[in-house]
């Protein structure tokens, strides 16, 4: 691959506040145009690498270049070629939609007959037009979001960071945001977006998973799936004499030491049972539940998808983890 293709780069990027290490020796490389997803549990370092890679906070050691700008030298030059729709964005509820749009178009000294040009596309491809008067607080949560994304715009960068752009979002307004992100992305605008929705994962280019600060895979969602062995086996228990999370847990119990069963999840109140051979364990696997009286209703059989794969690199990496704890305390 050629370096040029590379448009952000990370050396060891290594954040520490106090004790805590919140990026730990981050090596990272994201090409012209791609969607990268950064996915990982609250508090892995998400927000902190963002920001290092917005030349907001400077790292503790290592380095990054984006746009070949160092972040921590050149920091006013990445500025202009970055968007940045921050975790906590801020609107201002008081101002429209036009005001809060043309106060950014303000701060990036966007002038002239360029800014009504540029306002007025960015309002129509956030599909805000029919809004320009609203206030920005009597927005819905979905319209918000894309007035945000069409602030980040104004200056029209060719990298865009988005951090958890449509948390607590409802799934349609989550499309139409995907939507105008998929416009960008054939634009050749390169997006890094953080997001805890695997469906949102599983549309980027490549996902980046961080734990505890580290990152601990990177590949194409297809490859992160495929690294989950064997099958797929989900089903619902179901027991006249219990229910909720305590059922799960008795059905989980059942079935997790049988031949052939390599991991057990619950996933709402489903049983997502991973096993070597789907066919060849499902007899063995309802014949168990039902010893303790568990009836396995809407069995089926699956590949697994990002979400599992995600739940299952997160254990691996927590059982590392563990281990190495345990080695460091028995030294
Ligand atoms: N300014 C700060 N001062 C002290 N600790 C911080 C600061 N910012 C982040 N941290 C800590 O660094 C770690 C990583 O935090 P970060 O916000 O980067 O995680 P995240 O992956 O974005 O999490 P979330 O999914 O909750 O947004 C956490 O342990 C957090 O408490
Ligand atoms: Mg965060």
């Amino acid at each position: 691959m050629a370096s040029t293709d590379i448009i952000i780069q990370t050396e060891n990027l290594t954040k520490k506040f106090g004790s805590v290490t919140a990026v730990n020796a981050l090596s990272l490389a994201v090409r012209r145009g791609e969607i990268f997803g950064l996915v990982g549990p609250d508090g892995a370092g998400k927000t902190t690498t963002i920001r290092m890679l917005a030349a907001i906070m400077n790292p503790t050691a290592g380095k990054a270049t984006v746009a070949g700008y160092d972040t921590v030298k050149q920091g006013e030059a990445i500025k202009h070629h970055i968007g940045y729709m921050a975790q906590q964005f801020n609107l201002y509820g008081d101002l429209s939609v036009l005001e809060n749009i043309t106060f950014f178009a303000d701060i990036f000294a966007v002038r002239g007959k360029t800014r009504r040009e540029r306002i007025d596309r960015l309002l129509h491809f956030a599909r805000l037009t029919e809004f320009t008067d609203r206030r920005a607080g009597k927005l819905s949560g979905g319209m918000k979001k894309k007035l945000a994304l069409a602030c980040a715009l104004i200056h029209q960068p060719n990298i865009l960071y988005l951090d958890e752009p449509t948390t607590g979002v409802d799934p349609v307004s989550r499309r139409e945001f995907w939507d105008i992100l998929a416009d960008l992305h054939i634009q050749g605008v390169t997006i890094l977006v953080s997001t805890p929705y695997m469906d949102e994962a599983e549309r980027c280019s490549r996902v980046g998973l961080m734990y505890g600060g580290s990152m601990i895979e990177c590949d194409t969602p297809q490859n992160l799936k495929s690294q989950v062995v064997g099958d797929l086996l989900e089903l619902r228990p179901v027991s006249p004499t219990a229910r909720g999370i305590g059922l799960l847990r008795r059905a989980q119990a059942a079935v997790e030491s049988l031949d052939g069963v390599l991991e057990v999840q619950t996933f709402g109140d489903l049983l997502h049972i991973f096993v070597d051979d789907a066919a060849a364990r499902q007899s063995a696997i309802i014949a168990a539940l039902s010893a303790e009286n568990i009836e396995a209703q809407n069995v089926r059989h699956t590949r697994p998808q990002m979400e599992e794969a995600f739940i299952s690199l997160v254990r691996r990496a927590e059982a590392t983890a563990a281990g190495e704890k345990n080695d460091t305390a028995t030294k």
